[in-house]
């Protein structure tokens, strides 16, 4: 790996793994490309450039103006964004999809690295420790070009040789940028709202687990997998990937153990439906075989981890 662009990079994963891959290979030799919102302070400290994904010749233009070899393809339209506006999800998640992979293959790319999801499961998948291999049948536009994706993803290696890999994600809880769009969006909110007005109203119901994984694990995640050699992969864009998984519940009684005036309240909409068609938590033993996967954070460690950041970040 010598020169490396990120996709979707202003975005939640993006704004974390951009800075992390820059103090691994340099400032210089890792570009974020962003779509409409500007970049953060900490992006402009390397190279910034913006692309629509969607225009193949725009795309593959601006790749080679950088002299990339090994894309992070993150850019998505998450799960309640994508019922909301299906069309845009297909567009982005599954034209920009392809026309990365097609890019990789003419020029060729040394390495695509692009996240799933647990919205690749559906209501028909156990829920219960989902094994690696099983039903994916989703019912989300999101989950269905994830699932595309992994499939695409896993045809063009086997089909051309392209070396992509992929990881299927939980929701991500983060301090540094806000996620957009998405079904597990409020274990993120619910700690800024904890800080700012003691109170939360969630939108989903009390007792709905998933599965969800602290940033600093799902960076060491997608690196490891990126960096794994070759020759241990059996698979390749479709790694399960577990950390924890907790209730709305637990999650605001780990807030009391710091801020004990806190209150929850419920009041679920219609991103129940599409976390009640996700799993609850994760075989993932498969990725901690083939490339040595292991979290470090728990609910209780995350929490008291976010609540020092952000403190410090809305100061
Ligand atoms: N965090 C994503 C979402 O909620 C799941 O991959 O859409």
């Amino acid at each position: 790996m010598r020169k490396i662009m990120v996709t979707g990079a202003f975005g939640q994963i993006g704004s974390e793994l951009v800075p992390a891959l820059r103090k691994k290979y340099g400032n210089e030799n890792v570009v974020a490309i962003g779509h409409k919102s500007k970049p953060s302070e900490k992006l402009m400290e390397g190279p910034c450039d913006s692309v629509e994904v969607t225009d193949k010749k725009a795309f593959e233009g601006k790749i080679k103006e950088h002299g990339i070899d090994t894309l992070y393809h993150l850019v998505s339209i998450l799960s309640a964004s994508g019922e909301k506006n299906p069309g845009l999800a297909w567009n982005v998640n599954m034209n920009g999809l392809y026309n990365a992979l097609e890019i990789g293959r003419e020029l060729p790319l040394e390495r695509i690295i692009m996240p799933s999801s647990i919205a690749a499961f559906g209501p028909e998948t156990p829920r219960d420790n989902t094994p690696n291999e099983t039903i994916q049948r989703p019912t989300t536009m999101y989950g269905v070009t994830k699932v595309a994706g992994e499939l695409l993803g896993n045809y063009y290696f086997k089909k051309f040789g392209l070396d992509v890999r992929g990881l299927r994600f939980p929701g991500i809880i983060s301090s540094e940028a806000l996620p957009g769009g998405g079904t597990t969006d409020y274990a993120v909110e619910i700690y800024y709202e904890a800080l700012k007005k003691k109170s939360y109203t969630c939108f989903l119901k009390p007792d709905t687990y998933l599965p969800m994984m602290y940033m600093p694990d799902a960076l060491k995640a997608i690196m490891d997998l990126a960096q794994a050699p070759i020759s241990k992969l059996k698979h390749h864009c479709d790694f399960n990937v577990n950390a924890m998984s907790f209730s709305p519940k637990e999650q605001a009684e780990s807030i009391k153990k710091h801020i004990p005036e806190f209150m929850i309240d419920y009041k679920p909409d219609f991103r129940q439906a599409i976390a009640d068609s996700w799993p609850k938590s994760l075989d993932d033993s498969t990725a901690r075989r083939e490339w040595g996967w292991k979290p470090k954070y728990d609910l209780a460690s995350m929490t008291k981890d976010m609540l020092e950041k952000l403190a410090e970040k809305i100061k």
